[in-house]
């Protein structure tokens, strides 16, 4: 039990203002940035006028994540979580008090769905939805995606690229066919109208847009897709790849129709504290069958061990994963402020509507993608020291560089950036704790610099260099003069 100690000094009372008048400052009295309240702004000026410009945008984020906050916060009340449902559990994982149940419990209400499994034992959102896919899928069915061409990772899972024999979905006789989006980048509702049929047995919907120069998804409109695909076949089931979606807005697919949701908890909903792990939510019975991949049929959901203190950092993370979404918003708002400014492509454009945390930059050249992704390992607490260099990577069939200098490996809900190394040769940005961290990375990536310095780079020194994911290895390497 914790002890509560007792100071027996007398309670602090805050003296009153001594001039009341000056805690209500006219507007004109305000300084022209808050930012230069306390010693001057720490930003470059472009990054600082954006800032300054972007004071609705900010706040009604801040409203966003109060909302979540709340429906989070009653999805713990409801569930009774106590510092009981915190301890670790072994072996089969039989032993466990109640933890588990909680956080399914939690999670299934947050996302309005009949019920969910979270789990450690989820590799990553990929493995989570391969579950999810295999729960619904039998031979002879149809796999339909109707937001054009599934996230990278899911190639080999559908059988779209050879998967050498690994037990695809098309190995298992699993059929498949892609709407492709529209012109616009948005969805294709016109042939969506017409793309369902007797053998639809699963319509999958990615909700953000992954590595494609696409519009995300709001809820609202993946609604509007779950009810044309329910009236050409009322049996078709709907799955959506609910990655980096989780709490951009108050609302999450399984409200809209979704039979079932999948994602990663080193994304949105693990707050950056989780340090593993995936989930699963929606209609019951998938539910349990998607368990039934992870582990084995009859095992179901009730059993899988969690060793030491993750099922803390699982309802940790989870509580503050509204805030921490809502600062990787304000980061996308003002990545897309100043790289507009600065004469790029960008997607979604300034101060749209934020369906998701990636902001896209189309950087139109493979120097400058490796540029972008330098200045931000640079700018990150850990490994900064090291250059990430472009690689083969498990699941991805082109090049890709990623630079993540995390606390959690890999975590994308951290600040973090990656793209595949093809055309358009874009930057997709996410994460990270306050968005301030992306005001300094922008700093660090002022056109000019990038120019210059690489018309003037030299080998310099023997440095670690990072290849994704987890391979160190000491190599000879052409540095930058601005990196010694
Ligand atoms: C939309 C989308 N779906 C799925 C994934 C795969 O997630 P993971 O890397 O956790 O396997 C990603 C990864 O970025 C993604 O962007």
């Amino acid at each position: 039990m914790r002890v509560v100690s007792c100071s027996s000094s007398p309670a602090y009372h805050p003296p009153p203002l001594q001039n009341p008048r000056v805690a209500t400052v006219s507007p004109s009295a305000r300084p022209a940035s808050l930012l230069s309240v306390g010693g001057g702004s720490p930003f470059v000026p472009e990054v600082t006028k954006a800032v300054d410009s972007l004071h609705a945008e900010f706040r009604a984020v801040d409203f966003m994540v109060a909302r979540n906050t709340a429906r989070v916060l009653k999805a713990f009340q409801n569930a009774r979580v106590g510092s009981h449902h915190f301890g670790g559990s072994t072996g089969y994982g039989h032993e466990e008090a109640g933890g588990r149940e909680a956080l399914d419990q939690v999670f299934a209400e947050i996302f309005g769905a009949e019920s969910a499994i979270v789990r450690s034992q989820f590799f990553s959102g990929t493995h989570a939805i391969t579950c999810a896919l295999f729960a619904i899928l039998r031979p002879n069915d149809e796999l339909l995606a109707v937001a054009g061409a599934p996230y990278d990772t899911l190639e080999e899972v559908i059988g779209k690229r050879d998967s050498n024999g690994m037990g695809s979905l098309k190995d298992f006789g699993v059929k498949y066919r892609e709407v492709p989006l529209g012109e616009d980048g948005a969805l294709d509702w016109a042939a969506l109208g017409s793309a369902v049929n007797n053998h639809t047995k699963c319509a999958l919907i990615q909700r953000s847009c992954g590595y494609s120069w696409r519009r995300s998804l709001s809820v609202v409109d993946v609604g509007r897709a779950i009810g044309m695909i329910k009236a050409q076949n009322p049996d078709c089931l709907v799955m959506v790849d609910n990655c980096y979606g989780e709490f951009v807005e108050s609302i999450e697919p399984p409200m809209v129709g979704a039979d079932l949701i999948a994602g990663s908890l080193i994304k949105n909903p693990g707050g950056t504290i989780a340090p593993c792990g995936g989930y699963v939510a929606g209609n019951d019975k998938l539910v349990k069958a998607a368990a039934s991949r992870l582990s084995a049929p009859g095992l179901g959901v009730d059993c899988g061990s969690t060793p030491g203190d993750i099922m803390r950092a699982f309802f940790h993370g989870l509580y503050l994963s509204p805030q921490m979404v809502g600062e990787a918003v304000k980061g996308t708002l003002l990545i897309a402020e100043v790289m507009a400014a600065r004469g790029y492509r960008v997607q979604p454009l300034p101060r749209s509507p934020r369906y998701d945390v990636v902001q896209a930059v189309e950087l139109g050249s493979r120097d400058r993608l490796l540029a972008f992704c330098e200045a931000v390992q640079r700018s990150s607490p850990v490994s900064s020291f090291t250059r990430p260099v472009a690689g083969n990577s498990p699941g991805y069939a082109s090049e890709v560089i990623f630079a993540d200098g995390t606390f959690i490996d890999g975590s994308t809900s951290e600040l973090s950036c990656d793209g595949p190394l093809r055309e358009p040769f874009a930057v997709f940005c996410q994460g990270g704790n306050h968005w301030s961290q992306w005001g300094l990375v922008l700093g660090e990536f002022p056109v000019q610099r990038v120019f210059t310095n690489f018309g003037t780079c030299i080998p310099l020194h023997t440095r670690p260099v990072l290849t994704h994911p987890n391979f160190w290895h000491l190599s000879c390497s052409v540095t930058c003069e601005h990196w010694s």
